[in-house]
């Protein structure tokens, strides 16, 4: 057992991602540059998200670039029959030595709904452990159907002189997430690694645990990863700076959009429910027209919740919480959450390339990492061609 550090690969990239002075969107030279980038680095592996870019086109596209890391691909249950996940999947582990793991995600109404899935959001957790569950055993190689409340699968064919493709692993790994009980449910009964936004240590290993008991009311035993933005400098002062000039490049209007996603449609004007002083001042600085102080958003030490292109979680830690620090606090930081059960790290700074190559050279020879493979040591030659696909005027800026 040890400590597992991932990269998450997205489409809008920049060191603001979420302004458009400082940001762009990746084509597919620099998706190639992304996940050589991170091969070469010695990262376990790489989330994509259910984002604009399919993302079991992308793994697709992308796999055969790379030889080490695992391709952690989101997907919505329901979209494309198990039995042709299962065909995909196969052939996906065939070509690339079995690097391919699922992220089962439940989405929202919303956009299943635009996909033509209309089960709504807790039934959709029942739907997704047959649909799931369907594709472990057609992965396996099971021929005789499956017949669940939603997915009804007649037995399979053979055609022997074709020869069926031998399953690179079994059981094929999932992963996954889901906060809510029936989330929770879901997870016990069918993932391996069970996901979750960060919090604070002692928080985050509480929620594990609650998990952890869930799953072993079906003798099953889970483990547990974290998605973090991450700041990451030789010394507090650098990595706080830098934090500092995020804020500062972050506009007003920018900032209380991405804070919406926890306000709610009433934005600014929604009653805030907390005892804590802290977002009562957070929320106060946006009300008076400007961004809160950096250290007014830190929940924890080396624990932040400044703007990030998945949210400014402003009330609570979430999809857009951050780890800032001297490399040596961070390290201590990701050991204290692997103490409380934590083993997998996802992880994202911006400019992707740069900040990845950051990562692997200051924090990782610090953790405690089991990868399954050697993690080479830095080496700048093999990937400072990378930084060639960051744009000149962002890298300046930077
Ligand atoms: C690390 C991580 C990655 C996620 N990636 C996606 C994603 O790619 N697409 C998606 O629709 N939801 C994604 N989610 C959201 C979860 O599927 C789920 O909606 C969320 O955890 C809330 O679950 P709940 O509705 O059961 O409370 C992700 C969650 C986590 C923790």
């Amino acid at each position: 057992m040890g400590i597992k550090i991932l990269w998450y690969v997205s489409g809008p990239d920049g060191s603001v991602p979420w302004e458009p002075h400082a940001s762009w969107v990746n084509d597919f030279s620099q998706f190639q540059a992304q996940v050589q980038n991170i091969d070469r680095l010695g990262f376990y592996g790489s989330l994509f998200a259910t984002d604009q870019h399919e993302s079991i086109a992308v793994t697709a596209s992308l796999a055969p670039l790379t030889e080490r890391i695992k391709f952690i691909t989101a997907l919505h249950p329901g979209l494309i029959s198990p039995a042709k996940l299962a065909q995909i999947a196969l052939t996906l582990d065939k070509f690339n030595n079995g690097r391919l793991v699922f992220n089962a995600v439940n989405g929202s109404d919303q956009v299943l709904a635009s996909f033509g899935v209309h089960i709504p959001h807790d039934e959709r957790y029942k739907f997704s452990y047959e649909y799931w569950d369907a594709f472990r055993q057609l992965y396996a190689r099971s021929s005789s159907g499956y017949d669940g409340k939603y997915i009804k699968l007649a037995p399979k064919t053979d055609f022997p002189e074709r020869g069926a493709i031998a399953p690179a692993k079994t059981p094929f790994e999932i992963w996954g997430a889901g906060t809510s009980d029936p989330g929770v449910e879901h997870s016990a009964k069918l993932l391996d690694w069970y996901l979750s936004f960060a919090d604070t240590p002692p928080r985050l290993g509480e929620k594990f645990r609650k998990v952890a008991a869930k799953a072993a009311e079906y003798g099953r035993k889970l483990r547990f990863g974290t998605r973090l933005q991450i700041i990451v400098r030789e010394t507090e002062e650098e990595a706080w700076a830098h934090a500092k000039w995020i804020l500062e490049q972050t506009r007003l209007e920018t900032a209380i959009r991405l804070a919406s996603r926890q306000l709610g449609p009433k934005g600014l004007d929604a009653e805030i429910e907390s005892d804590d002083p802290l977002v009562h001042k957070r929320i106060e600085a946006l009300r008076t027209g400007r961004l809160p102080d950096v250290r007014d958003l830190e929940i924890y030490p080396n624990l932040w919740v400044g703007p990030a292109l998945f949210g400014f979680d402003i009330l609570y830690p979430w999809a857009g919480t951050w780890i800032v620090g001297s490399a040596k606090n961070v390290a201590d930081r990701i050991h204290e959450l692997y103490a409380q059960g934590t083993e997998a790290f996802i992880l994202s700074g911006w400019p992707l390339i740069p900040e990845a190559q950051r990562v692997a050279k200051i924090l990782l020879p610090r953790l405690d990492l089991d990868h399954g493979f050697k993690v080479p040591s830095f080496d700048e030659a093999l990937v400072r061609p990378f930084l060639d696909k960051v744009p000149e005027h962002i890298w300046a800026e930077h």
